[in-house]
């Protein structure tokens, strides 16, 4: 491990065009669940009901029961972890390029990073279907004890800014991490399983240019062959003993 770390130390210390390239694992010290593997979310929710454009669209109480039970309690209180804040430093040191995250938490802003492409939309962000209006999470979360769906003062349906499976992302988001991912010299990968598409193409993409590829992930990957560094440890402890020496 502690080659690995000085190897990854080197790497950084001649990189200035870092992507950190995020996933569930690395929101999982802000006591976020993942997804997949031991004790994720899809293991008792199944996705293509609770978290899938179509059934939405013709019966959300499934996803807003899922929200209000799951999501929201969770979301409200997380707060960034030293993860996030290591990021944030990159940032001051002007070796960090762009922040791409697979996360719906707002985490990094939080934290500070300024420059966050969200691939797969923003779980804070509400509105409705029918007039657009803006509605935040307390306000919905409120709704919800009332009204399963939650209705917008025009009688339109909410929807949070989370991308559904089924449903298209967000052509600008990604049009901007693809480039990222081409002028990068460091690809980062931080607690993801790199099984979901598009989003999981961003490493090769990266890679195929040239960029440097480290994955940080408890887990396996189906990338990991292709990586000049493969660290299965916590992306926060990691990225602590880079910056702190810690
Ligand atoms: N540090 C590093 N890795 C971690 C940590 C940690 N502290 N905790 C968990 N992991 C790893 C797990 O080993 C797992 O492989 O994080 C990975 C999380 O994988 P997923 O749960 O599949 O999350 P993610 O890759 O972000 O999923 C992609 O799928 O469900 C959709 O839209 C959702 O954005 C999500 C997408």
């Amino acid at each position: 491990m502690d080659e690995k770390i000085s190897e990854l130390k080197k790497i950084i210390s001649t990189s200035d065009q870092i992507v950190a390239f995020t996933g569930a694992g690395f929101s999982a010290e802000s006591g976020i669940s993942t997804f997949r593997g031991a004790g994720g979310l899809w293991s008792k929710y199944d996705p293509d009901i609770y978290a899938n454009i179509n059934v939405f669209m013709q019966d959300s109480t499934y996803y807003w029961n899922f929200f209000k039970d799951e999501r929201y309690p969770v979301i409200k209180k997380a707060k960034p972890n030293d993860g996030h804040y290591v990021l944030v430093e990159l940032e001051k040191l002007g070796k960090l390029y762009r922040v791409v995250t697979q996360n719906i938490d707002g985490l990094h802003q939080e934290a500070g990073n300024s420059d966050v492409i969200e691939l797969h939309g923003n779980t804070r962000k509400i509105n409705c279907l029918s007039c657009g209006k803006n509605y935040t999470m307390d306000e919905t979360y409120k709704k919800l004890q009332k009204e399963i769906p939650p209705k917008c003062s025009c009688g339109g349906n909410l929807k949070t800014g989370t991308v559904l499976f089924g449903e298209p992302l967000p052509q600008v988001a990604l049009e901007m991490a693809k480039l990222a991912a081409q002028n990068c010299d460091l690809f980062l990968v931080l607690g993801s399983s790199l099984v979901v598409y598009p989003a999981a193409s961003m490493p090769r993409i990266a890679k195929k240019n040239g960029a440097n590829l480290v994955i940080i992930n408890i887990d396996p990957t189906p990338m990991d062959e292709m990586a000049d560094i493969v660290i299965n440890d916590s992306a926060s402890k990691v990225l602590s003993a880079i910056i702190n020496g810690g």
